[in-house]
C-alpha cells in the first residue's frame, strides 16, 4: 500500500473512531438525557462519519488500487491525490467546528467548498486512472 493510502485510511479510521464515541455519546443521552448539550454532537457525528470515515477511506483504497501505468510514475502525477488529502482534512474541520459552535453559515459554505476542491483534485488524479485492463 502507498505511502499517502496509509496516511488516507488511518485518518479514516481516527475518524471511525471518533464518530462511533460521538455517536454512543448521543444514544446514551437519548437514553437517559444526563447533558442536553451533547445533542451538539450530532451535526459532527454525521460529518465525521459520512466525509472523515467513508469518503477518506474511498481515496485511500481508490488511490492504492486503480491500475497503475507500466512507466514510471506508476500512478501518474499524484499531486492531485496529496492535494486532496489535505483539503479534505481541512474541509472537515472548517465544516464542523462552525457546527459545533453555532458559528454563521457562512463558514459552513467555507468548509463545504474547501470539501467539493478536495473532490475536484481527486478527480484530477483519478480520472486519466479510469480506464479498463487493456488501457
Ligand atoms: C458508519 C457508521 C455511522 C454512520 C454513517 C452514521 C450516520 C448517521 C446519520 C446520517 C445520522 C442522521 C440520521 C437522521 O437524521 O435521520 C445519524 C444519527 C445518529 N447516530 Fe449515527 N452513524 C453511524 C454510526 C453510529 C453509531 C455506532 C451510533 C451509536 C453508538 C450512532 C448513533 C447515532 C445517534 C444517536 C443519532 C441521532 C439519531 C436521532 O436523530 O434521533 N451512529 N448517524
Amino acid at each position: 500500500m502507498p505511502a499517502l493510502s496509509v496516511w488516507f485510511v488511518r485518518t479514516a479510521l481516527f475518524y471511525l473512531l471518533l464518530g462511533f464515541t460521538f455517536g454512543g455519546l448521543l444514544l446514551s443521552n437519548k437514553g437517559v438525557p444526563y447533558a442536553p448539550a451533547l445533542w451538539r454532537l450530532r451535526s459532527l457525528h454525521i460529518e465525521i462519519l459520512m466525509v472523515g470515515w467513508f469518503i477518506q477511506f474511498a481515496m485511500g483504497v481508490a488511490f492504492w488500487i486503480f491500475p497503475r501505468w507500466w512507466h514510471e510514475p506508476r500512478r501518474g502525477d499524484e499531486r492531485g491525490a496529496y492535494l486532496a488529502y489535505g483539503l479534505l482534512n481541512l474541509g472537515i474541520w472548517a465544516v464542523a467546528l462552525p457546527l459545533l459552535f453555532d458559528w454563521s453559515g457562512v463558514f459552513v459554505t467555507i468548509g463545504r467548498v474547501v470539501e467539493a476542491a478536495a473532490a475536484l483534485a481527486f478527480a484530477t488524479h483519478i480520472w486519466p486512472r479510469t480506464v479498463g485492463r487493456e488501457g
